[in-house]
């Protein structure tokens, strides 16, 4: 699905008269291309800002990276500027580091990427130590709106027992200057846990892994399985019999297999097991994308419009989860859960109590599995805004006009956005993420 407005702001005489009129410019997103993996790292300089050991062990890490690293605002147009905030211990402390940044975000250059680095705010903390660690929400999310021509900002938060350069804090930091987050914009990646592991090859992190994917005949779930085969993964594909054959031109296409199956039947998880254990003997991630939506506001909704959503969206994910678990040796690395919530699922929207109660309870489902497997695997969930898929180009057009431009990149997503999130989620290099919902909405201002 494109979008003829974004196209006509960014070209020729219409890209003059809007830019006068003060319209809404939404730019072309900096994104790696799902065949290539060699698209730069960061698009220029990079900036460093901070002092003291967590700062020396980033830059020493962006500088394993081959990146451009400075100290020192340098002259020109900077790719990425890197915030380490970990060591404040009071608010006027952040004074200093604030200004660094305020100072060298005219020169950011388009696809820019703005991370700020800090700890999490805890109970335990000093009031004005938490004070400082929780400031850094509604500075970077204040930053995150003041950035144009398709920068993003986004930050990594730590766990106290978390090290700057531990692999997860590592992987999010390079997930979040990289293409592959291009839509994520205003969050935070909390990495709780020093687990994790950097792949041997940044390129191909899911080499020799397996994993399953609901709903992957087409949209959102066919972008996922595509870059997870990209990065190394080989994929089993499910979906209903009725999408059968584009679900065996995507698996072909990934040289994956394809399972037809209707995941709220009884024994689904026991045939995705038995399939995947038959052909690769393992499964290392699974990837709950089938979903559906039957709108309707709730003086008008039939009970079998909320029985459905409910069944595919949540209760068909329950019952499969308590298989995967309990199934003997099918994941000796541990298991990667990762679920698709919604925005919807957070700030709730007219006519879709059901699908909004149904991503909601995804959420709640996702953090008490975090804990039943941690240490042994992890659950995370991606929640998208508006992504131009089959399911938002049925949205009447003005609607849709206006649904799209209520972010800070003034755009829906793609489909690959959601995608890219997901394979760092199920990565060796995303095992200390547990428990967290990444939306992916470009800065949505409904919800968070
Ligand atoms: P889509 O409707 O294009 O694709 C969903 C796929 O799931 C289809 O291939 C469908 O056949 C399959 N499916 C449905 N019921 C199934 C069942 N019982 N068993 C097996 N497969 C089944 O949807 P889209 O847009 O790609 O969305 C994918 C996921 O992302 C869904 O969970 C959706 O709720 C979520 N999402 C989408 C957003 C968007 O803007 N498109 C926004 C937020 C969340």
């Amino acid at each position: 699905m494109s979008d003829a407005y974004l196209e006509l702001v960014n070209s020729g005489i219409t890209k003059t008269l809007a830019t006068k009129l003060g319209l809404p410019r939404p730019a072309h997103l900096r994104r790696t291309d799902p065949s290539a993996v060699d698209t730069p790292l960061v698009p220029g300089r990079t900036l460093v800002i901070g002092e003291g050991p967590d700062t020396d062990a980033i830059a020493r890490v962006l500088l394993g990276w081959d990146l451009d690293v400075h100290r020192n605002a340098p002259e020109g147009k900077v790719g990425a500027v890197v915030v380490v905030l970990t060591d404040l211990t009071s608010p006027e402390q952040a004074s200093q580091r604030v200004r660094a940044l305020g100072s060298v975000l005219r020169s950011l250059a388009p696809g820019g990427r703005v991370v700020t680095v800090s700890r999490a705010a805890g109970p335990e903390d000093e009031p004005a130590v938490a004070a400082v660690r929780h400031g850094v929400d509604g500075l970077l999310r204040s930053v995150a709106k003041e950035l144009r021509a398709g920068a993003t900002g986004n930050g990594v938060v730590l766990g106290e027992t978390v090290s700057p350069d531990a692999p997860s804090a590592v992987g999010a930091l390079r997930f979040l200057l990289s293409a592959r987050s291009a839509f994520v914009d205003g969050q935070f990646v909390r990495v709780s846990t020093p687990d994790g592991a950097a792949p041997a090859d940044w390129t191909r992190p899911l080499e020799g892994r397996v994993a399953v994917v609901t709903g992957a005949a087409r949209g959102i779930g066919a972008e996922i399985a595509r870059v997870l085969h990209r990065d190394g993964a080989q994929v089993l594909g499910v979906d209903v019999p009725a999408a059968g054959e584009s679900l065996a031109t995507v698996m072909n296409e990934v040289g994956g297999i394809a399972l037809q199956l209707d995941i709220t039947a009884d024994d689904a998880a026991e045939r995705i097991i038995e399939r995947a254990r038959a052909r690769y003997g393992r499964i290392d991630v699974v990837v709950h994308n089938a979903g559906i939506t039957r709108d309707k506001l709730l003086a008008n909704m039939k009970p079998e419009q909320w029985d459905a959503v409910v069944a595919v969206n949540i209760e068909a994910q329950l019952r499969m989860n308590d298989v995967f678990l309990a199934a003997d040796g099918l994941a000796p690395d541990g298991l990667r859960l990762v679920s698709l919530a919604s925005t919807s699922g957070i700030a709730g929207n007219r006519g879709q109590t059901n699908y909004g109660f149904s991503k909601a309870a995804v959420i709640g489902m996702t953090r008490s599995l975090a804990g039943r497997v941690a240490g042994a695997g992890t659950a995370n969930a991606v929640a998208p805004g508006f992504i131009e898929t089959e399911m938002t180009a049925r949205i009447p057009t003005l609607t849709r006009q206006v649904a799209r431009r209520l972010n800070s990149l003034q755009q829906g997503g793609q489909p690959v956005d959601v995608a890219e999130a997901i394979a760092f989620l199920a990565s060796p290099q995303a095992g200390g993420i547990n428990g967290e919902v990444l939306r992916v909405c470009g800065q949505n201002m409904v919800g968070q």
